[in-house]
């Protein structure tokens, strides 16, 4: 057996997209588990780009297959847009499935996170994520496998629902409500149109990992976005750690063999909530600029920061981690100076955890450790040798303050520029 949970170790965005890409290419199997259209993961390929939101990373192989699990929440109509998209580029996009189980995003969802995000100021990509897994955990929700069996069960349940999001969106916020007769007709075909993909997830995942076949996990955001470790509220409301891959795939912890954390090589954030390193000054700018730092999913330019090691080994610890992804090296290449945050301080007390209150979070200003940069081009690199020895020494210091191997270093967006210091399937 042979199954790898890749996660994001910090805010989302670490470069998820390109390195499931690339460990896709000797995978059978990539399945996301949680998230949906919020995620935005981006592959390079020669002169070709793709954004995949539902649709896993490893949909540009055509014979991976590609598995939407129980655990992501299906927006039918953003799924259809991306399968039509990717069938645009030239992809086939047969290998997909999606999991029966998996919620529905309704209209509704959607028009509830926008009106509620103006009072929460949580700064959520307006796509129905947290209403519709708060209906989800409210058993007041739908599944895909609901618009497949018989009308009189869903139906009036939908009718119901409808009336009561109605009377939230146009009583509370004073805006228009949805037609029950027109989402249905809307449902029905969008259903029919997915149909051949759906299948049930779990199954397909248990009878591959027995026959020995080689399954990776995609999560989607990152551990510091999760719902119970987070930094709560200002996180999406689904478990991106290793632990949710278990729960939102319909696998037992047991065949888990390795977790991957793709980290960035700095630290970026979109949306509200605190963030210790955050730079508001022209090395910030530096870093936004060449880390070209714009939100794939909702364009929002990205929070940008040094590299913060605490936020690491916490990621380290509630994931399990065996191995790290360094991501965006390169985007470091014209510094004279970084730094890496090492502990924080709080009302002069150095603290080396990351805090479980927001507010003692809020409070802390990083300690930093600063490294001579490398001032060199290292986006032809591709092995570790080839990297100048600044480039190393900063690897290095990372590695000593995580304890975690780096088996792969991203120095550039392409599936090329990818250093591999150890083969993982
Ligand atoms: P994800 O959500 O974790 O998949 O990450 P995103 O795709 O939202 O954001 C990462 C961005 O960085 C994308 O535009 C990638 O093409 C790009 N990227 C990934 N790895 C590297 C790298 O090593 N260097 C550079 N310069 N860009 C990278
Ligand atoms: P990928 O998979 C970065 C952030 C939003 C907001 C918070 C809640 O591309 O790394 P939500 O819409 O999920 O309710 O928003 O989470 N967020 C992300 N930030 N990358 C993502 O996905 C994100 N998905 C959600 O900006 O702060
Ligand atoms: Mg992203």
């Amino acid at each position: 057996m042979s199954a790898i949970v890749l996660i994001g170790s910090q805010w989302g965005d670490e470069g998820k997209g390109k390195i499931t890409d690339f460990l896709a290419e000797k995978a059978d199997c990539v399945v996301r588990y949680q998230g949906g259209s919020n995620a935005g993961h981006t592959v390079e390929v020669l002169d070709q780009q793709f954004k995949l939101h539902l649709i896993p990373s490893g949909i540009l192989y055509p014979n991976t297959r590609c598995i939407v699990g129980n655990g992501v929440v299906v927006d039918m109509g953003e799924l259809i847009n991306e399968l039509e998209r990717l069938q645009s580029q030239g992809i086939d996009t047969k290998n997909l499935r999606i999991s029966s189980r998996a919620p529905l995003v309704l209209p509704y969802h959607k028009k509830i996170d926008n009106l509620e995000d103006r009072a929460t100021n949580i700064g959520t990509t307006k796509r129905g994520i947290g209403p519709t897994y708060a209906d989800k955990i409210n058993r007041t929700g739908f599944r895909i496998s609901d618009l497949l069996d018989s009308r009189a069960y869903f139906e009036p349940r939908l009718e119901a629902q409808v009336k009561q999001k109605n009377r939230i969106i146009e009583e509370i916020y004073g805006e228009a409500g949805f037609d029950y007769r027109e989402l249905l007709t809307e449902l029905q075909e969008q259903v029919e149109r997915l149909r051949p993909y759906i299948a049930d997830t779990s199954l397909l995942i248990y009878q591959a990992l027995k026959e020995g076949q080689k399954v990776l996990f995609e999560g989607a955001q990152g551990t510091l976005l999760d719902i119970d470790h987070g930094t709560y509220p200002f996180v999406t409301s689904s478990h991106p750690i290793a632990g949710g891959a278990c729960v939102g795939a319909g696998v037992g912890p047991t065949c888990i063999d390795r977790v991957i954390g793709v980290a960035k090589a700095y630290t970026t954030r979109v949306g509200e909530g605190p963030f210790p390193t955050e730079l508001h000054d022209a090395d910030g700018d530096m870093l936004q600029r060449r880390g070209m730092e714009f939100g794939t999913t909702t364009g929002r330019k990205r929070r940008c920061g040094w590299l913060d090691a605490v936020i690491l080994r916490y990621a380290v610890r509630l994931n399990g981690l065996t191995d790290l992804a360094i991501t965006k090296l390169d985007v470091l290449d014209e510094f004279a100076l970084v730094k890496i945050c090492t502990g924080y301080k709080y009302k002069g007390t150095l603290i080396n955890e990351f805090p479980e209150s927001i507010e003692v979070l809020e409070g802390c200003e990083p300690v930093y450790m600063e490294l001579p940069g490398w001032q060199q081009d290292i986006t032809g690199a591709t092995e570790y040798e080839q990297l100048p020895p600044n480039a190393r020494r900063y690897l290095d210091v990372i590695y000593d303050l995580t304890g975690v191997k780096q088996t792969l270093i991203a120095v550039g967006p392409k599936r090329s520029q990818t250093i591999v210091q150890e083969q993982i399937f």
